[in-house]
């Protein structure tokens, strides 16, 4: 499948939120060299081509729940189901920010993670980025494509006036985190909703 670029799709945020400096650092094996229509500058980086990106409508096919069961037990919705999810983030403005990385060669997603904006009454107003559901595929992983995915959201939540980004991780993950620049503060609590029959919606 032929690589898709961003103005094709139907993206959950605008795509120049991911920094730059990030799509730069992306592994060699996922980084294409283009020309450029300046003579002088032949293959420099064009950014309008790029592999880390905003979750986008049609991400389904790509394989986006399939790089999540990567960290998870992952439940298919079947796609309009996972269409409208998408739909209901993107219709919280300013709060979800999911990204993903695609390699070109297949139009397939290889990494994803997301950063949720909490806004608090607390700190003049402040707010808080959350990111979530970190996740690299297993053949893809040890080329610093999760700690693309980190340093991208980690810049989007400070650029949306954060004043600190957070996230729970295992143990097992602490050292992953603490490459990208986190640091170990306090502790994680957690009461799952006991199973029922149907999911209440407020
Ligand atoms: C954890 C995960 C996201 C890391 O992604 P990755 O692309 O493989 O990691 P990177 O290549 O970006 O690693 C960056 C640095 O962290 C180190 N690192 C990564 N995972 C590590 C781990 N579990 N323990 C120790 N160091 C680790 C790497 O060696 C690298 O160090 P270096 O800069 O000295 O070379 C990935 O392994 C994954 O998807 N795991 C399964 C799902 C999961 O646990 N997600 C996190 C939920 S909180």
């Amino acid at each position: 499948m032929p690589y898709t670029q961003d103005s094709e799709l139907d993206l959950l945020f605008p795509s120049e939120y991911i920094s730059n400096e990030v799509r730069a650092q992306l592994h060699p094996d996922l980084h294409v060299r283009v020309p450029l229509r300046a003579p002088t500058d032949l293959f420099a980086e064009d950014d309008t081509i790029t592999q880390i990106r905003p979750l986008a409508s049609s991400d389904y096919r790509r394989g986006h729940l399939s790089i999540l069961s990567v960290l998870t037990v992952v439940t298919d919705p079947g796609e309009a189901a996972w269409v409208a999810q998408f739909n209901a983030m993107r219709s919280a403005p300013l709060t979800y920010y999911g990204i993903v990385i695609v390699d070109k060669a297949t139009d397939r997603i290889v990494a994803v993670g997301t950063v949720f904006i909490e806004r608090k009454f607390l700190r003049g107003l402040g707010s808080v980025g959350h990111i979530e559901d970190i996740a690299v595929d297993k053949n893809q992983q040890g080329k610093k494509l999760g700690l693309r995915v980190i340093q991208a959201l980690t810049t989007i939540s400070e650029n949306s006036g954060c004043y600190k980004t957070i996230l729970n991780c295992s143990d097992s993950n602490i050292p992953f985190y603490e490459k990208c620049g986190y640091v170990k503060k306090e502790n994680e609590m957690a009461k799952y909703a006991p199973e029922r029959a149907s999911t209440p919606r407020l």
